[in-house]
């Protein structure tokens, strides 16, 4: 299993990006869960270069920009140079503020041209009785994979992200029966899109939205999901050990 903390703007404090950090080592080195840590930007730069633990780095962001004359921007090559493994794109918060599918698009192609692996965030806004939902899923993952050669698609994890499970509790997350139906849809959606049909069994999906302690267990066992991205629940010390605890 795979979890990717996601600590958004959560984690304002260098003290405790490094109790996080911390704790994270001692929790991945006690269980067999991968555990990639995705701090604010500038604390990358705390961790990655001197990293030698189990942990991995990922960036939470990144620039669609490669080199060059380009004022606060934070490329792919920059990341790569820190020692940053994975890279989260088209993440809803980061679609909300106006990226569209085109730029989320070149993100990744940036991302997989350095050898980074990417973290493709694909979600619905609301469901519907027509499921249009999955219409939006599909989309999503399409116009994202689009121009990537059918063996670097495979690089591509994806984290289904629905928003209206966003940052609320356990309670209001997704039921697990709805979450192995939609690892399935995202699979066959693959599968239209990889190079042969097994592609798609050997590329990683994620479930994200209020992921806690006390539905993670069930979500991973109930679903044929990969792994978590997991955002405030990952933030605290505490948390993100009941969490990681809950799971192993
Ligand atoms: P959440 O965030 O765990 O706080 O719901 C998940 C995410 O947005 O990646």
């Amino acid at each position: 299993m795979l979890v990717v903390a996601n600590w958004k703007a959560y984690v304002e404090d260098a003290a405790k990006a490094k109790k996080l950090f911390a704790a994270a080592k001692r929790l991945a080195a006690a269980t067999r869960i991968s555990i990639v840590l995705a701090p604010s930007a500038p604390q990358i730069g705390l961790f990655a270069l001197k990293n030698v633990s189990r942990v991995a780095l990922g960036a939470q962001d990144v620039s669609e920009a490669t080199g060059g004359p380009q004022t606060g921007e934070m490329t792919a090559a920059v990341l790569n140079s820190l020692g940053v493994k994975y890279v989260i794109v088209g993440h809803s918060e980061r679609r909300a503020r106006g990226e569209g599918d085109a730029l989320i698009a070149t993100k990744l192609e940036r991302v997989v041209a350095e050898g980074l692996t990417p973290i493709l965030c694909v979600g619905e806004q609301a469901r519907d009785s027509e499921g249009s939902y999955l219409r939006v899923i599909r989309e999503q993952i399409s116009s994202a994979l689009a121009p990537l050669s059918p063996k670097d698609r495979t690089r591509v994890i994806i984290a289904y992200e629905p928003v209206w499970a966003i940052g609320k509790s356990a309670a209001e997350a997704i039921q697990v029966t709805d979450l192995a139906e939609m690892v399935l849809y995202i699979r066959k959606v693959l599968a239209e899109l990889y190079p042969g049909k097994a592609g798609s069994d050997r590329s990683l999906v994620l479930y994200g939205g209020s992921v806690e302690s006390d539905n993670i267990r069930d979500l991973a066992g109930g679903s044929r999901v990969d792994g978590f991205l997991v955002g405030h629940a990952s933030a605290e010390p505490a948390t993100f050990s009941a969490l990681i605890k809950a799971l192993a």
